[in-house]
């Protein structure tokens, strides 16, 4: 997917403010060697390394690492895309924020997590669970149906129950010390066209089948569809579910 990462880090600041929670999870310690999976602008990269740790932050995105390496000039960040990537060194932890749900082959990045971590080294990340948006994905479904392109969208994320990602982590060589489902609601304090402006920013792979002439009608019937639940007393909050789990590299 294409990222407009300006608008992303002005509008979407709260993936990364959301997800301090699970640095203080890493507990990062001085001289560890962290990768930061999918880092985004880099804006956790940033804090992890502030706790004394070497971090490498990788994204597939160039847009995201150009606004990363700008922003951040004296960290290391890479273009990698996370089924394929490789690791020199052997790594304490890897870090992943709001990342995973986007990796279309999780046991491929399960697998490649593993081989750049040492023996005993943690995976620490946070993405959706199961459930994750449904109002939004539905009322995109019923949407599409209405405009009669129902069969041509589709969900591009991997948003797996919490029974279903310990067994993938366990398969894949890891022990799961602590995992956590449960449902964030999260404020879109900067999308004045609410689900609408979310889903132009984060929906672009899903609304690829939609032919252009149909994008705005279809995105305001997903802003009726989504009000009831979803808008309240003036700002949109998404339904957003989150799986966030520890495990250690057996
Ligand atoms: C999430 O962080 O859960 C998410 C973000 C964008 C699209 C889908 C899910």
């Amino acid at each position: 997917m294409r990222w407009d990462a300006g608008l992303y880090e002005r509008s979407f600041g709260y993936v990364a403010a959301y997800g301090e929670a699970l640095i203080d999870l890493l507990d990062p310690r001085p001289d560890e060697r962290i990768i930061d999976l999918g880092c985004g602008t880099g804006t956790l990269t940033s804090e992890v390394a502030a706790r004394g740790a070497r971090v490498l932050g990788l994204d597939s995105s160039t847009a995201m690492i150009d606004q990363a390496r700008g922003q951040h000039p004296e960290l290391d960040f890479e273009v990698a895309d996370a089924h394929v990537f490789t690791f020199r060194e052997q790594a304490d932890a890897v870090f992943s924020n709001a990342a995973l749900h986007w990796m279309t082959d999780p046991d491929a990045v399960i697998a490649r997590v593993w081989a750049a971590l040492r023996p005993g080294g943690r995976f620490v990340a946070e993405m959706g669970a199961s459930g994750n948006c449904a109002t939004i994905i539905e009322a995109v479904h019923a949407a599409a149906a209405e405009l009669g392109i129902a069969g041509e969208v589709r969900s591009p994320w991997y948003f797996p129950t919490p029974a279903e990602q310990a067994a993938r982590l366990e398969k894949g060589g890891f022990e799961v010390r602590w995992l956590h489902c449960f449902d964030r609601p999260t404020p879109l304090d900067q999308c004045p066209d609410g689900i609408a402006d979310w889903l132009r920013m984060f929906g672009a792979e899903m609304l690829r089948p939609v032919p252009a002439d149909l994008i705005d009608r279809l995105l305001d019937r997903v802003n009726e569809l989504t009000a009831p639940a979803l808008y309240r007393d003036g700002i949109w909050t998404a339904d957003y579910r989150r799986l966030r789990f520890i495990a250690a590299r057996l």
